[in-house]
């Protein structure tokens, strides 16, 4: 279990530079199951869920090497003996349910354990089993476990009850290899898409619309190996520019795609923040007067991530005035509101709505990280409070930030990473 002990009032300033997006790089490791032959991705960030990706590609039999510092990841899965990923790895991180479509274009049968619920809700993966279901495989459910097997994917015209992210990318690289065409409607049109579906096409793969909520795949008979460079993750680039806003700093954070930010940018400027494009991927954020409180609404990209809800939410504890979140994506993501209620924070939570009142200041307490975005969400507080923070169960951090309280510290920021025992041995490969 790790800790951070965090000094807060501190106004960051300084340059900061994002890393490759987590959640661009994990279905593209899942990816790299659709062909024998070597795919190469670069700028792939350090982390436990990256990590946990990999020991489940291991798990089914590929070899795997992680150039950790020069950020290069290595994949080639040769033949796959018949495997299971274990219960530990799913369940540890959902992402792992991205091996089910390519295991199924790849090997025509699939083993793997239902990820249960998380912290955030209790994410079925009802969409995935539809939309694979109708491109020829069966699916039974036994002991926590999903069985899948086909004589042999078909296309098919799939329509998504919600734009999942996950259920996209599984039905998308499924498709790659269907005999036909598949078109997907309803459709996630995250960026992240964007990337895979781009990965996937420099590989031999025929992927069309993809960022839209309309995509067609035309299957074909193989996948090659690819070398891929990941997009920058949006998640930490908004996360970084709301710490800059929260401590009152000044901040230019850079190597990010402002276009993967307007919904986030609309509402710090809306709130009074100063943020401006100063390079064709660096943005400089700072706070203005005081922040005035917004009302905010998590919709499915291009609307307001879901991902910045926890984050955006101590800007508005901060603000002046009344402001409301609205969380439409989980129906279970104001795990934070406890921690940041007991750093003096004035919220009230009406199901999936949370009335935030914004006052002059946070005072540092002891708080308990619920997950990764809730976790981020009290690492800010703790910034921008007076006084000291122990944000416990920390470790969930590292799921989705590398290195955060190195780049932190060198912004000014005054926190201290405790260790009571040597992060888990998560990563089996070099
Ligand atoms: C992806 O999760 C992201 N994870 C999440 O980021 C992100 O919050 C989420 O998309 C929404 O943008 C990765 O990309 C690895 P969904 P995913 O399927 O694919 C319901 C982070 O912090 N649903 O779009 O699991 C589901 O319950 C993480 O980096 C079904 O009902 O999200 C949820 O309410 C957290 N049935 C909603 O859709 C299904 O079959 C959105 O889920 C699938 C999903």
């Amino acid at each position: 279990m790790d800790h951070l002990v965090i000094q807060g009032g501190v106004p960051l300033r300084g340059t900061v530079r994002v890393n490759g997006s987590k959640n661009a790089s994990l279905p593209i490791i899942a990816a790299a199951l659709l062909t024998d032959e070597p795919v190469i991705i670069e700028g792939v960030p350090d982390l436990l869920d990256v990590r946990t990706m990999i020991a489940v590609l291991e798990g089914l039999g590929a070899a795997v090497e992680y150039d950790q510092e020069r950020a290069l990841l290595r994949i080639i899965c040769g033949e796959l003996p018949p495997a299971a990923p274990s219960a530990d790895l799913v369940s540890r991180m959902r992402a792992s349910f991205l091996v089910l479509g390519p295991l199924l274009a790849r090997k025509k049968a699939v083993s793997l354990p239902l990820p249960g619920g998380c912290a955030i809700g209790t994410r079925p993966v009802d969409l995935h089993l539809k939309g694979l279901s109708a491109m020829g495989a069966s699916f039974s459910i036994v002991g926590g476990r999903v069985e899948g097997c086909t004589e042999g994917l078909r296309g098919a015209r799939i329509y998504l009850d919600f734009p999942s992210v996950g259920a996209t990318e599984n039905i998308m690289m499924a498709a790659t290899l269907a005999r036909g065409s598949t078109i997907l409607e309803n459709a996630a049109t995250e960026p992240e898409i964007v990337d895979l579906a781009n990965c996937l096409n420099s590989m031999g793969a025929v992927v069309v619309g993809a960022g839209t909520a309309h995509i067609r795949i035309e299957g074909v008979p193989r996948l090659g190996g690819t070398r891929h460079g990941v997009i920058p993750d949006r998640i930490e680039a908004g996360t970084l520019l709301l710490a800059g806003v929260i401590t009152k700093g000044d901040l230019i954070v850079e190597n990010l795609l402002p276009d993967h930010l307007k919904s986030l940018l609309a509402k710090l400027t809306e709130a009074g923040a100063l943020v401006e494009e100063v390079g064709p991927n660096a943005i400089r954020a700072a706070a203005g007067e005081r922040s005035a409180a917004v009302d905010l609404k998590t919709m499915p990209y291009p609307g307001f991530s879901t991902d910045l809800q926890p984050q955006f939410m101590v800007l508005l504890a901060l603000a002046e005035g009344t402001g409301t979140v609205t969380e439409t994506v989980f129906e279970n993501r104001f795990r934070h509101v406890e921690g940041l209620s007991s750093m003096g924070a004035r919220i009230q939570v009406e199901g999936r709505r949370a009335i935030v009142r914004g006052q002059p200041c946070l005072t540092g307490a002891p708080v308990v990280a619920p997950d990764l975005r809730g976790a981020a969400a009290l690492l800010l507080a703790g910034l921008a409070a007076q006084g000291k923070t122990e944000l416990l169960q920390a470790e969930h951090l590292w799921r989705g930030y590398c290195s955060l309280e190195e780049r932190l510290a060198s912004l000014g920021a005054q926190l201290k990473r405790i260790s009571a025992e040597p992060e888990r041995a998560l990563f089996t490969g070099s």
